[in-house]
C-alpha cells in the first residue's frame, strides 16, 4: 500500500484537519453535532493522529477510540455523512494536490460506509443502548 501518510506528511495533516474542523463549527448542519465537543484543541489531537494513523502511519497517543459508541451518542446519520464528506473533500482539494486529496478521500469515503453501515444494522453501542432502555 502506498504510504499516504508520509506522502502528505504530517504538518499537512494537521494543518487539513484543523482548517476541516473550523469549517464544521461554522456549517448548517454539521454544527449541530459537533456543539457536544466541550474540548477542541483534544478532538484536534485525536483526530490529527486518527487520519495519520489510517493513512499508513504510526500511532504516537496513548487515546483509547470508541468511534461508534461517539457516533452513536453524536446523532450520526447518513443524510449528515453526505455532508461531512463533501466538506472533507472541498478541505482536502483547497490544501492539497489532486492526487493526495484524492487517496485521503478514498479512505474517508471507505470509513464513512463503514460507519453508514453500522449505523444501518444497528450495531452502534448507543444505539443499541437507547433501543434496550425502550424494552419493559
Ligand atoms: C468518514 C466520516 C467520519 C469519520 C472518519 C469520523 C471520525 C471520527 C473520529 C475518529 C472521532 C473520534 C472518536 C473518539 O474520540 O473515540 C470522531 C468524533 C466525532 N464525530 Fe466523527 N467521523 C465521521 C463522520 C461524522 C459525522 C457524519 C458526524 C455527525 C454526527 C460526526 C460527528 C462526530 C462527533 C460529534 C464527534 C465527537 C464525539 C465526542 O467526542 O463525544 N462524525 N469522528
Amino acid at each position: 500500500m502506498r504510504d499516504i501518510a508520509n506522502d502528505i506528511g504530517r504538518e499537512r495533516i494537521a494543518q487539513t484537519v484543523t482548517a476541516f474542523y473550523a469549517q464544521v463549527r461554522q456549517h448548517p448542519t454539521l454544527s449541530i453535532p459537533f456543539a457536544r465537543v466541550d474540548d477542541w484543541p483534544h478532538h484536534l489531537e485525536v483526530l490529527i493522529q486518527f487520519w495519520w494513523v489510517s493513512l499508513g502511519g504510526e500511532r504516537y497517543l496513548g487515546y483509547d477510540y470508541q468511534v461508534p459508541a461517539k457516533h452513536a451518542a453524536a446523532g450520526f446519520t447518513p443524510e449528515l455523512l453526505v455532508d461531512w464528506l463533501a466538506l472533507f473533500k472541498q478541505t482536502l482539494e483547497s490544501h492539497l494536490p489532486a492526487d493526495l486529496a484524492a487517496a485521503w478521500y478514498a479512505r474517508a469515503e471507505r470509513i464513512g460506509n463503514s460507519l453508514r453501515m453500522l449505523h444501518e444494522d444497528g450495531h452502534m453501542p448507543g444505539l443499541q443502548i437507547e433501543q434496550a432502555s425502550d424494552k419493559p
